[in-house]
Parts: C-alpha cells; structure tokens; sequence
C-alpha cells in the first residue's frame, strides 16, 4: 500500500473541502493556522513525489509568476447575452408573453441577481475542472484556466455526486466590493490609474498574465447557468440547487416566482436590498424555469427568448457646473475637472467629477455653467454623463480645453492617437517636479518618513529641492528653516533619509518614476538588469524579452536614461550611496559552461522562475533569446511549452532541454 499516496489524497480532498466552507459558505470549520499546517504537510509530501504532481492540487492555487497569454477556444454552446430592460412594465409584458405561449402548464419563472462582472464558462470532466474561458465574442474566447484556479471559491474537485461525466456552468466572476476599495486605494497610493468599478477590475484582473497577481486579488465567482446533455433535473432552479451541493457559489437571492405579482414583488425588495450584497449587481434576471419549456420559446439571433433581464436605474443628479480646472500631475498629464455645485448622489456629496480629457468634454459638448447628468450606479467614482440643454445660459460659450499648461505656461502637446493633453516641461513644471519627489519619498518608494505632500512644497518652494538627489543633500538647517520647533523634525527626517539609502535597488527603480514602470515592473525589471548600469545599457529588444515588459514600457525606460539630466540624478543618487543593484547578482560568471549558447525558455518551471533562468544562463556565459530561430542553440523547456515553439523546435533540430536535464548540465542538481 502506497501511505504516502494515500496522505496526499487524503490533504488534497481535506484541504479542498476547507476552501469551500470558507470561501462559498463563508462557515470555515477549521483554523487559519490548521489550515496552513496542512498545506505545508501537503507541500512537502508533493515535493517528495513528483511523480503524484497535479495542478489542480490545493498547492497549486496560488498561481505561478508566469502564464503562456491566452490561447482562443471555441464555446461548446455560444455565450448569448440578454434581452434587457429598465421598465418594470416590460417585465411583466415578458411574463404575459412566456404565459401565452405555454398554454395549458404551469410556466414558473426562476429570479435571480444580475452580477456585475465578467462572465466565464467552465468546463468539468469526470468532476474535475479542465477549462476556463470568457466569453470573448461569444463564439470563442481566452483560456484563462491557469487564471481561474486561483479563485478559491471555485471548485476544481466537485464534491457530493451525481455530476454528468461532462457538462458546462456558467457565471460570473465578480471583484467584491471590499477587494475592489482595496485594490483602489493601493492603486491611487501608487498613482496607477483607478478601476472605475469592480467589473472593469475583476475583467482586467482575469486577463492579468501573472496568475499569482490574480490571485492576490481576491475574485469571487456567482454561479447561474448548467449546460449539458445528461443534467440532473428539467428545472433550472433545480438544477443550480444541485450544484451548489457539488461545491458551486449560487447566489441566496436565487427564487422560484410563480406569479407576476412574485416578480414585482422580487423587484421592488431587490431594487434597495441589493445595495448591502458585498459584490456589485446591475440588474435582475428573470429566466423560465422549465428546460423543455425554454426550449420550446427558444432564441432570437442573439438571446434566448426565455429570459429577460430587468437593469436597475443607476442613481443620478442634476447640478451646475461652477467652472472647469484643469489639474497637472506627476507624469505631465493635464486633467480636466468639473467644479460642481455640491449635490446628494447615492449618500455622498459630490462637488467634483474628472472630465478626463478632451475628447469626453468634446463628445458632451458641455458649455459654461451648463446643467450637468451626473450618475453613480456600478461607478464608485461620480461621472458626467450628459447636459440638460434646455437649461443652458444664453451666449454661453463651449468650454474649451487650456492650450497651455496652467502650471507653466508651456504649449501642451498631445501624443499621437492618445486623447491626453501633455505639458511637456518635465524639468521645469512645478507640479510634476513637486509629484516626481513626492512620489520619490512615498512610503511603497523609498519611505522616507516624515516628508509629506505639504514639506515638499514648502523645500520646493525655497528651492532647496529640484529633484530627487536634492534630498540628500538636505541640511538640518534647511529643515529647520520651515519650523519654528524644527529641531526634533530636522533629526528625525534625516535619520529617515539616511534609512533610505539602504532601499533595495527594485524600489529605487519603482521611485525614479520612470514613464510606464509601476511596483511590479520595477521588481521584474530589477530582478532581470542587476543593476543600473546594464538596464542603461539594454536595448529594446532586451528590454521587451523582461517578463510583461512592452514596448511602451522599453520605450519609457530608454528615453528617461537618454536624457542627461536622469543620468546625472542616478550620478548623485549613487554617490549618496543608495542601493543600484540586486544583492543576489555576482558579477563573475559560475562557469562558461553554456558560453556563446542562445538559449531560448518556454513554459513554466518548478525550481526557478522564467527570470531566474534568464539569469542563470547569463551566469553560465549563455545568452537568452526571445524567440526560435536556426541561430537557436537549445531551448530550455518547462511545462506546457507551445506548440507552435515545440512544432518549430523539431523542424529546425534545435535540442530540447527539460528543466532538470538543464538543472544537471549546470551543476545544480
Ligand atoms: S444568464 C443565455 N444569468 O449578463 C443567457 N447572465 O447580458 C446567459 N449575467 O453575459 C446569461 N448575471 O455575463 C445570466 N444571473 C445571471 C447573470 C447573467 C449576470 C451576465 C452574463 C451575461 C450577461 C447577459
């Protein structure tokens, strides 16, 4: 009898069941830290027996660093959407029609929440997850299944049973609301831009290409549709009943109606009640709970003729505008911002909403102290949508966009196919000077404790500060100068700068505000340079073949060391002794055991990360390459390398290496 085997079976099954009382029936049975102890139990049995590897083991969830993009599939069924309305009069004229057309039988209807997510349909075979994908036009869509399996409330091995051996359920994958403000606020800490509501997030998130960043962020899924040939039940509620009970996220809101005075009634408590559900709704959706019944009504081209989705009214304001400012920030970017005439929406005061640039005060055609729409449905952030033209002032002028920056005074340019007005003056514009340096001291930068949006000001302002190095030149006089007591601040901002030196090189990277490098980029960029001096050296194509580095990102960092000014700040930042290179980078290569190789990666590994690899192989006196050519010498593979890397591998001969092989050849393993 094989124990060990029969241990990881056991943690697996154990470990599995603890996610889903916590994750989908918020009723966790276990400790935190029971919990933990048996996922490090099951980690170290695994690494034992490779042989018993499976990703869709409970250790596998937290994703790995890197994922291969997002290969098409073709939908089994096409994902339709619905037929919707905002009129409950609309609603009951569907369930006039539906009632007409089943003469004879009872016809119930099923209510159900309208999530406001992304939707996603899933594939399980023999009660196993084996694909994720969106819903992409409907025909076809991304695999995001590396993605998915990381959302902890979803099942990848169904529990309980009568499963069909293969069938299809469909939902929606949400960001809740607390995930959503918290992501938000890390974000605007940052100065990345903001999602303007969970759907945007929890969309942009699953298309993230590093499933451990998505997993970081805490998805949810609600689940409402089962496809397949041999479903349990002829009733949709049913069934969705029924796989709950396999382990699925199906809303509580879920109810059979049978009359339209039930559907009436379901919408006007859903109308308020839906403002205290942690995850974001839009709607209700009202389906028929027959399948046969279903199939007889049938489908238009682009929805089924059995549902109908009844939208919720976003809620929405009527205000003057006061005037527009136009606001300059850290990267140039001028921003347009209406000044409203302080009004109620959804529970808070709303005095001002980004008109965010040209073309949106174009489109609106918004006019001087016009009567300004606005909304916040889904949107937490307030948005214009429209202008009451009845109400407009005689001879009011158009607002026109400010030709130069209201800072500065320099000719704004804008970039070519991109709406965003510029003040090009990077080095002389107050503003962006004043936000590269507070962006430079913030607290995910290089914390620099005790200097503040108002002290930066105030040493600009004395021109003790032009740029970043500046603050290592500081004094404590010129500290001291701004207070009346600056004694004990003057001791304690220095200490706090001294602090900073020691600043690992990747924050460094993140603080000089380099256009495009945000925190995780600067850490991938740092982790794949070394250090400062070879990142200034690297040309594009070097730059791009850095995990999720782009051209746009390579572009950004090439022009910032082209200019002389950066190079002279990076100059007096490294003789102010801060941090400019990772610790672990030995210069000296271990062996020239791979010299004069090009060596290409593909898949993922176990031992190392893509970017460890890349650096091993420069250590070993290799070089890594992006793509397969004839000029490829070897190609180190991991799992799941693509098949059309492995089809042009074999067609040119090039010699497969797996990663222990590889591992081996080095001396490593
Ligand atoms: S049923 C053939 N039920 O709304 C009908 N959709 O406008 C398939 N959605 O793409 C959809 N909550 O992303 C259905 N309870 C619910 C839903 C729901 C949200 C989304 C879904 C769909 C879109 C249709």
């Amino acid at each position: 009898m094989d124990s060990i085997k029969n241990r990881i079976e056991e943690l697996r099954r154990l470990l599995n069941e603890y996610n889903h009382q916590y994750y989908v029936l918020s009723s966790p049975t276990v400790s935190d830290k029971e919990f933990d102890m048996l996922m490090k139990e099951l980690e170290a049995l695994e690494a034992t027996r490779p042989d018993l590897a499976d990703p869709l083991s409970p250790t596998q969830r937290v994703g790995s660093d890197i994922s291969k993009g997002f290969s098409q599939v073709k939908h089994i069924y096409p994902m339709l959407s619905l037929a919707n309305t905002y009129s409950v009069e609309e609603v009951d004229d569907f369930v006039k029609r539906v009632k007409k057309e089943i003469i004879g039988e009872d016809c119930a209807l099923v209510g159900e929440m309208k999530f406001d997510g992304t939707s996603i349909s899933l594939v399980y075979e023999n009660g196993r997850l084996t694909r994720a994908v969106t819903r992409g036009d409907g025909v076809q869509g991304d695999d995001v299944t590396a993605n998915v399996k990381t959302i902890r409330s979803i099942p990848v091995q169904l529990q309980g049973e009568g499963w069909p051996e293969h069938f299809e359920i469909r939902g929606e994958i949400v960001l809740p609301w607390k995930e959503f403000d918290r992501l938000n606020a890390e974000r605007q800490f940052n100065e990345e831009p903001l999602f303007a509501n969970p759907r945007n997030a929890a969309s942009g998130t699953l298309k993230l290409l590093n499933p451990k960043e998505v997993s970081r962020r805490g998805l949810d899924a609600y689940f409402y549709y089962l496809l397949g040939e041999n479903l349990p039940c002829g009733s949709h509620y049913e069934n969705m009943m029924e796989a709950r009970k396999w382990g699925f996220k199906v809303s509580d809101a879920m109810t059979l109606l049978r009359t339209m005075e039930d559907v009436d009634r379901y919408i006007t408590y859903w109308d308020t009640a839906r403002k205290e559900l942690p995850v974001a709704t839009d709607g209700l959706v009202f389906k028929v709970d027959n399948l046969r019944q279903q199939l007889n009504l049938g489908y238009t081209a682009k929805s089924p003729r059995w549902a109908i989705a009844y939208k919720f009214q976003a809620e929405r304001a009527l205000t003057r505008l006061q005037y527009v400012s136009f606001e300059v920030g850290r990267t140039g970017v001028v921003t347009p911002v209406a000044n409203l005439e302080p009004v109620l929406l959804s529970g808070t005061i709303v005095k001002r909403a980004s008109l965010h640039n040209a073309d949106i005060i174009r489109t609106l055609d918004i006019h001087e102290h016009d009567m300004l729409y606005v909304e916040k449905g889904g949107e937490i952030i307030p948005k214009i949508t429209g202008v009451e033209t009845s109400q407009r002032e005689t001879g009011a002028g158009a607002i026109a966009f400010v030709t130069h920056c209201p800072a500065c005074g320099t000719p704004l340019v804008s970039a070519e196919g991109e709406a965003a007005r510029v003040c090009p003056d990077k080095y002389g514009c107050p503003p962006q000077i004043k936000g590269r340096i507070e962006h430079f001291v913030g607290r995910r930068m290089m914390n620099i404790d005790g200097i503040g949006e108002e002290m930066v000001n105030d040493l600009c302002e004395k021109g003790y500060l032009k740029d970043c190095a500046d603050i290592y030149d500081l004094t404590a006089d010129q500290i001291k100068s701004l207070y009346v007591k600056g004694d004990r601040i003057a001791e304690k901002i220095l200490k706090s700068i001294e602090a900073s030196k020691s600043m690992p090189y990747e924050r460094v990277l993140y603080a000089l505000s380099i256009p495009y490098v945000g925190e995780t980029g600067a850490k991938k960029i740092a982790r794949a340079s070394g250090n400062i001096d070879r990142l200034m050296s690297m040309s594009e194509e070097e730059l791009t073949a850095i995990d999720d580095v782009g051209p746009n990102i390579a572009r950004g960092i090439i022009d910032f060391f082209a200019d002389e000014r950066n190079r002279t700040i990076v100059e007096r930042l490294r003789e102010s002794g801060l941090t400019l290179a990772t610790e672990t980078v030995d210069e000296a290569p271990a062996s020239d055991i791979l010299s004069g190789k090009s060596i290409v990666i593909s898949g993922t590994f176990d031992r190392h990360s893509r970017d460890e690899y890349k650096q091993i192989i420069e250590h070993h006196g290799g070089k890594n390459t992006g793509s397969i050519s004839k000029k490829t010498d070897m190609i180190l593979a991991g799992e799941n390398m693509g098949p059309s890397k492995l089809e042009k591998a074999k067609a040119l001969n090039i010699p497969i290496v797996d990663e222990i092989s590889f591992l081996q050849m080095i001396g490593e393993e």
